[in-house]
């Protein structure tokens, strides 16, 4: 029994050693390589054992919708034979890679002269893309005690850049509590969304605002930007000033234009009394030619 066992296992071992032999197998020295924008990548594909001499060898460019040919009929197609090129013979050597070249590449080798004649390995190419300056939005100016949002955004960067805002280029904690700098202000920042909350500002917040957009690969800022905290008081003054200057305005306005009309109407009307039925009562002050009567009448109006 012992011996007929001993002989089972040498049998599969050898089964297995020739298996190992025969077949052709593929080895990577990194799946998932990462790489900044406009750098050299390598997709590293190894033959590590085939018996046959002239394996063939493929690269495909594995996509959601549709897979492309990178390397075939033993040629760089369309536009990689200018960027690309293969390396100790399998490996993929991309000269400049962009964003779009993100994702994931298949390396295909057929040895017909192997017992298995075929192996793939997949490669997961990430490309790290230097944030641009963000797009900041500050308010201009906000009253004392209101809140107040400031906005910083940015749309290149991967991975997807965090913010910092800067007051007169000195960095904000993203909590003012937590430091005693900044205990007269009331504010959070949202490091992944870019906001800068003031649930009330104070005139301390006056100030030059930017934000900074960083990631793994670099960082970009957004110009300064002013915003002004003015006091509420002043502003209701101001307001108010407005309002009555505005009603006065309009006032005069009206007596004015109640006059142009008037004398229009007046002069237009002497002896032309066959539209008065079709006044609406209480604007029948045109008929009288007695200009003080008149006068009264249309600022009755009014
Ligand atoms: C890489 O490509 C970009 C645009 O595709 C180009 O601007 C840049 O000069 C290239 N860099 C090198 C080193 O070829
Ligand atoms: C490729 O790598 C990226 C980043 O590491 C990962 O998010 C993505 O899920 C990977 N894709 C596949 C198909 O494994
Ligand atoms: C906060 O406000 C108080 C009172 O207005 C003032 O005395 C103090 O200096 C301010 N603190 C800071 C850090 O500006």
């Amino acid at each position: 029994l012992w011996a007929s066992a001993r002989g089972i296992l040498t049998d599969l071992f050898l089964i297995f050693i020739g298996y190992r032999i025969f077949a052709v197998e593929l080895i990577s020295t990194n799946q998932n390589p990462v790489v900044q924008e406009f750098q050299r990548a390598e997709l590293s594909c190894i033959i590590a054992t085939t018996k046959t001499a002239n394996p063939r060898i493929e690269w495909k460019k594995i996509g959601s919708k549709e897979t492309t040919y990178v390397f075939f009929d033993n040629k760089m197609q369309g536009d990689w034979a200018n960027r690309a090129q293969l390396n100790s013979r399998t490996s993929l050597v991309i000269s400049n890679v962009t964003r779009a070249d993100k994702g994931i590449y298949r390396c295909e080798v057929v040895a017909p002269e192997d017992a298995r004649i075929g192996a793939e390995i997949n490669i997961n190419l990430t490309v790290h893309v230097k944030p641009v300056p963000p797009k900041c939005h500050v308010p201009q100016s906000v009253p004392v005690g209101k809140s107040a949002t400031l906005q910083c955004q940015e749309k290149e960067g991967f991975p997807e850049p965090t913010y910092n805002w800067y007051r007169n280029g000195e960095a904000l904690p993203l909590d003012s509590k937590s430091s005693s700098k900044f205990q007269n202000s009331s504010f959070t920042v949202n490091t992944k969304t870019g906001t800068l909350v003031f649930s009330e500002v104070q005139k301390g917040d006056t100030g030059r605002y930017s934000c900074r957009a960083m990631n793994a690969v670099g960082d970009a800022w957004c110009e300064d930007s002013v915003m002004e905290v003015y006091d509420l008081n002043i502003a209701g003054i101001v307001g108010g000033i407005l309002v009555v200057l505005l009603v006065l305005t309009l006032t005069a306005l009206g007596i004015c234009c109640a006059y142009r009309k008037g004398f229009f109407i007046n002069n237009k009307q002497d002896g032309n009394s066959y539209k008065t039925p079709t006044k609406p009562d209480g604007v029948n002050y045109i008929r009288t030619d007695e200009e003080g009567d008149f006068r009264h009448k249309s600022s009755f109006v009014i």
